[in-house]
């Protein structure tokens, strides 16, 4: 049986300002619903990194300033590294200094967690954002 349990919850009223705005743009009937919905996609998100071993497949997605160092060319380096897990990358050049880049992946969960620690350990990036699912 999956019980439902009530408990409370503290926040800043300005964060629960912006809650309640988002709920109501993405048409969730109530709090409690968009909870859940953020708890389960939170939970998805993250139980790929508790576990070593098994596949996973996803995206993972940067953005960086293209004249920062060499970070174009070492980006490309850490990915011809890591072809094997690499199955496309796309790449938009979304101002005259920022790039959008977007590589998808599917492999170990040991060889994701490096090419992530990799990506972000890269001088220039400003921001990688990871989604993989388990397989
Ligand atoms: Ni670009």
């Amino acid at each position: 049986m999956n019980e439902l349990i009530r408990f409370g919850v503290a926040m800043p009223a300005s964060l629960l300002e912006e809650f309640d705005s988002l709920i109501e743009r993405s048409g969730f009937a109530n709090r409690s619903l968009a909870l859940r919905h953020l708890v389960r996609q939170h939970i998805a998100e993250k139980s790929w990194e508790q576990d070593s071993v098994g596949t996973v497949c996803g995206t993972i997605t940067m953005l960086y300033d293209h004249h920062s160092n060499e970070v174009s060319s070492e980006l490309t380096s850490v990915q011809h590294d890591f072809g094997g897990q690499i199955t496309c990358t796309t790449h938009v050049h979304v101002s005259h200094e920022l790039c959008l880049e977007t590589i998808i992946v599917n492999g170990s969960v040991e060889q994701l967690k490096r090419l992530e620690e990799t990506l972000t350990a890269l001088k220039g990036i400003q921001s990688v954002h990871i989604a993989v699912f388990k397989l």
